[in-house]
């Protein structure tokens, strides 16, 4: 394989290159900018390339994104014809699966109560409130993250249930679909935990209304994209106390511009886009497999589904 890396981070090439010779040394990494004519280059691995771009390269055989999120790739028109995967990995599936329990747990434990009374200069504790099986917890997207996401938290007891577009079956899990399946899940959802993919049904998701279904208390927690939580919504539900807090990793704008009023809001705690992201050499075998389906002509793991946005 001849991998073409299109990525503007800083020393990530040198990453990939050093990663790459540890776990697969006949692979060749290079940047756009090497001697290296275009034809020869079989696999590329992308963030955010510009429109086009890819278009320059006539052998590519597959396409990974580096990025979780292929909003930016689908929406560029001049995508070559030629499969496009996102990578996914163990260490990736973790590092979310922390962020999630972590923001949970702030909400269950009443760590969030704490830390204002704390600030307060109150040592006080009201009693154990309820435990993990009374509490409701609805992860929205039950994809490579968000099923690991439902699992982990299963299986610390909470009552899990999951909302996917398709229907979706898993162990000690109650698994809803579709809008009417959303609506379903709201009323009895204290703890909503949303990882999402942007497509067009789920810009502006997280709104007033969705806010408004679910119980007085509930807590909100998106690590999915930023664009799918209407922010000023998000505001007035937790001024008038409808929502108890919440926990963003994503925003929009991201990050918020300085002197923005949430940066400030008691009740909301803002990460800058760190639940997850991929280990460079966790990801090598998830390319490494697929690259070797796509030459014997199996089936992709991750395909995206251009039509389908995600
Ligand atoms: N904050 C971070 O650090 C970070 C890191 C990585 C990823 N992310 C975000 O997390 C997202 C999810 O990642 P993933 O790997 O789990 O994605 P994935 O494997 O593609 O899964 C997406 C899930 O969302 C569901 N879904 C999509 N559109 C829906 C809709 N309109 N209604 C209901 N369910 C819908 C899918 O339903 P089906 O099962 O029916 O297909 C699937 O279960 C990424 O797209 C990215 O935006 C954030």
């Amino acid at each position: 394989m001849r991998l073409l890396l299109l990525s503007s981070a800083p020393g990530i090439l040198q990453e990939w290159r050093a990663a790459v010779a540890r776990a697969a040394p006949g692979i060749e990494v290079h940047g756009p900018d090497e001697e290296v004519p275009a034809a020869a280059f079989d696999a590329a691995l992308v963030f955010a390339p510009p429109r086009g771009r890819l278009r320059r390269y006539p052998n590519l055989k597959i396409i990974f994104s580096l990025g979780a999120g292929v909003e930016q790739l689908i929406a560029d028109p001049e995508f070559p014809d030629v499969p496009l995967v996102r990578l996914m990995s163990a260490a990736k599936q973790r590092l979310m699966n922390q962020w999630v329990l972590y923001a949970v747990l702030r909400f269950h434990r009443g760590f969030d109560r704490f830390e204002e009374l704390q600030r307060a200069g109150r040592w006080e504790w009201q009693g154990s409130g309820p435990g993990a099986a009374e509490r409701c917890v609805s992860v929205l997207g039950l994809g490579d993250l968000g099923r690991a996401s439902a699992e982990l938290l299963r299986d610390q007891g909470f009552q899990v249930r999951g909302w996917s577009r398709s229907p979706r079956s898993i162990d000690g899990v109650h698994c809803l679909h579709g809008p009417a399946g959303l609506q379903q899940l709201l009323p009895d959802t204290d703890i909503l935990v949303c990882l999402l993919p942007l497509t067009a049904a789920t810009r502006g998701l997280l709104n007033a209304e969705l806010f408004a279904r679910l119980p007085r208390g509930a807590a909100v927690v998106n690590a999915g994209r930023g664009q799918q939580l209407v922010l000023e919504d998000l505001r007035a539900a937790l001024d008038s106390g409808h929502l108890r807090g919440a926990m963003l990793d994503v925003t929009d704008p991201e990050p918020l511009p300085p002197g923005h009023p949430l940066w400030q809001h008691p009740h909301l705690v803002i990460t800058p886009h760190m639940a997850s992201y991929m280990p460079h050499e966790s990801a090598i075998p998830s390319l490494l497999d697929n690259y070797q389906r796509v030459l014997e002509g199996r089936e992709l793991l991750h395909l995206v589904d251009r039509a389908r946005g995600y």
